[in-house]
């Protein structure tokens, strides 16, 4: 049985908020932040609700699509409006997919490769003919404008993708994956949830699971440790999953890889020895949107024409958790 992306959308927010506008809140500049992670601008919420991108996201890669013949939709966020209902079954009705079993999937920044990776082995187990993976982030809700070290990294959106069964005759297909992690370093990266109110146990029964964050923060990131992570996480994730697949480096076409830091994409196009223009970085104009970078720059991929049906693409997620993994597929 064979897969393929069949329908890509994605959501980016109108704000736009450059480098320059971050200086006047916080002690960076443009030079620091566009050399050490390549980002120059990236988009806000305005106040859309997470869904709501990642209903638009859907909407723009279901166009012409019967939403009935959606059997499960995943949505990956690290920032949903709700703990419950999952933000998938929110989209369930949205779309009026009224076929599609839904859930909600949290691997940080690895998310939509994960997802992608579930959708697709449940799309070749049951019978349904498609699946909806969407990624989903409104970062600007857990970021922390005080700390210079993580506000300018972050910025908002959403991205989706449509699976199906592939006809007869068409060379789409998954062949290869990878998926890892060490929750050794979960520490590295975090974002804190609902507290217990009313606890019934004295406190140093259950001590604080990550003391190590930074004390008064929501969020906290020690950038150079996961960056140490991330440089290993990216070609190595890449590697087995092209090896999972049968293939060499050089049968890959492009390699679409989590969108945290120029340098790490960069580097990892090096130590893959493969050329820039089969690495691709769009960090610039987006920021880090964690599980939504991959899936808004494959829609602009797909948009601009760049892929094409029968090329060898692989994805490549890695973040907190920490998490990494990677899919190599025939567009
Ligand atoms: O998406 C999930 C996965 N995330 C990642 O993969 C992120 C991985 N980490 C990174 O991309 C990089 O570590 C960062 C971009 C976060 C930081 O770059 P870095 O080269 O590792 O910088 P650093 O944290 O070592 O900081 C270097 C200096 C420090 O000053 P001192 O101690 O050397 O005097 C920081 O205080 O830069 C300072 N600094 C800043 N200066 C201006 C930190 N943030 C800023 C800032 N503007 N925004």
């Amino acid at each position: 049985m064979n897969i393929q992306i069949e329908k890509t959308g994605s959501y980016l927010p109108e704000l736009v908020i450059t480098n320059d506008d971050l200086a006047t809140i916080v002690d960076t500049n443009d030079e620091w932040i566009s050399t050490r992670s390549g980002i120059k601008s990236r988009h806000y919420t305005s106040g859309e609700p997470t869904w709501f991108m990642g209903k638009t996201a859907a909407e723009r890669a279901l166009e012409g699509i019967d939403p009935t013949t959606i059997g499960l939709i995943i949505v990956t966020t690290v920032t949903p409006d709700y703990m419950t209902p999952a933000t998938a079954s929110i989209m369930q009705a949205e779309l009026g997919a009224t076929n599609a079993f839904c859930f909600d999937l949290n691997a940080g920044c690895t998310g939509f490769v994960f997802a992608l990776d579930v959708a697709a082995t449940y799309l070749a187990a049951m019978p349904f003919e498609r699946a909806l993976v969407i990624a989903a982030e409104t970062l600007t809700k857990q970021t922390d404008f005080e700390d210079r070290k993580t506000c300018v990294l972050f910025g908002d959106g959403a991205g989706a993708v449509l699976l199906r069964k592939t006809p007869a005759g068409e060379s789409s297909a998954f062949h290869g994956r990878f998926m890892g992690g060490t929750g050794d370093g979960a520490e590295y990266l975090v974002g804190k949830a609902f507290e217990v109110k009313h606890p019934f146990l004295p406190e140093e029964t259950f001590p604080e699971r990550f003391p190590e964050h930074e004390a008064g923060r929501d969020f906290s990131m020690a950038g150079r440790e996961v960056y140490k992570f991330a440089v290993n996480a990216l070609p190595e994730a890449v590697e087995k999953a092209v090896a999972d697949a049968g293939w060499e480096i050089g049968d890959v076409d492009l390699i679409v890889p989590h969108q945290a830091n120029s340098r790490i994409i960069q580097g990892a196009a090096r130590r893959l020895k493969v050329d820039d223009s089969v690495m691709i970085d769009r960090i610039e104009t987006i920021g880090n949107t964690s599980s939504a970078t991959i899936p808004i720059v494959l829609d602009a991929l797909v948009r601009e024409g760049r892929v094409k049906r029968g090329m060898n693409v692989v994805f490549c997620g890695f973040g907190g958790g920490l998490c990494y993994g990677a899919v190599a597929f025939t567009y």
